[in-house]
């Protein structure tokens, strides 16, 4: 250690740094399984917090790793995960946007082969407004509560209206999907792909990976096989976290 350093930390500057760490706000982020995350989360508090680390690292390797873009996230509810990439962004002082996509209103009714065949939709668990969560205006809050205002761009509606909103020339370096069904997933792919918006390097989480018993002929993965057959997609596969969810880093594309 420099005798500078020494100062620094004699005075409680280095201290200081981490006491204010945005990253203590969120209870997902802390490194123990807290009682306060067990009573949010219940049993499923292992698995959030292991989503909560993937999109920590999501956004501290596009911060460190000087991927272009802003951040997206489509599929809000409960702003669980908008607050996590807020947090982190916050933590690891990046200037990008965070761009917010949500109904507001659950998801949407099924209109397709794909998404009335899939297990969930059978069942149930998947229907016209489940998955309602909060209001666009306390999900500003929570992402205010770490970012600038300017930096919260919140597009309330289906992402079939909302996409084409993404102000022209907008970039983007990260892509939180988590909007469960196949035809939510290839709305916001398809456009964003063709308007070349993914940057070199871009990461795309996706969250309901695992859904549908893992079916490649259902959900995100055969949205992303049909993104990555169409715009021959050259991408590493990062694996997966948590029980359901798989991230990829994207290298090259090009247009059919
Ligand atoms: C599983 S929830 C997202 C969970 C969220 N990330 C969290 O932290 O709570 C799925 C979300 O996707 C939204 N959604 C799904 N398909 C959509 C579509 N086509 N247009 C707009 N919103 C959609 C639903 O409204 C719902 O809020």
């Amino acid at each position: 250690m420099t005798i500078w350093q020494r100062i620094k930390t004699r005075l409680g500057l280095y201290e200081r740094r981490f006491i204010h760490d945005p990253l203590r706000d969120v209870p997902e982020l802390r490194e123990v399984i807290t009682d306060e995350l067990q009573q949010r989360n219940g049993s499923d508090a292992r698995n959030c917090q292991a989503v909560a680390d993937a999109l920590l690292f999501a956004v501290q390797y596009v911060a460190g790793s000087s991927v272009e873009g802003d951040i997206a996230e489509f599929g809000c509810m409960t702003g669980r995960t908008a607050t996590v990439l807020s947090a982190a962004m916050a933590s690891f002082r990046t200037n990008k946007v965070l761009h917010l996509f949500d109904s507001f209103e659950g998801l949407p009714a099924t209109t397709n082969e794909t998404d009335a065949a899939s297990f969930h939709t059978r069942e149930g668990t998947w229907r016209p407004g489940t998955c309602k969560g909060i209001s666009p205006q306390v999900l500003r809050k929570r992402c205010e509560a770490f970012l600038k205002p300017e930096q919260v761009l919140i597009y309330e509606g289906w992402f079939s209206a909302t996409i084409g909103k993404l102000p022209a020339g907008t970039k983007l370096g990260l892509l939180h999907v988590d909007c469960d069904l196949y035809q939510s997933t290839k709305d916001v792919l398809e456009y964003v792909f063709q308007q070349k918006m993914v940057t070199e390097g871009a990461i795309l989480l996706f969250d309901d990976w695992n859904c549908n018993r893992a079916s490649n002929s259902l959900g995100e993965r055969k949205a992303w096989e049909e993104m990555v057959s169409k715009y021959r997609v050259v991408y590493s596969d990062l694996g997966s976290y948590g029980w359901a969810s798989h991230k990829f880093i994207v290298h090259s594309y090009s247009m059919p």
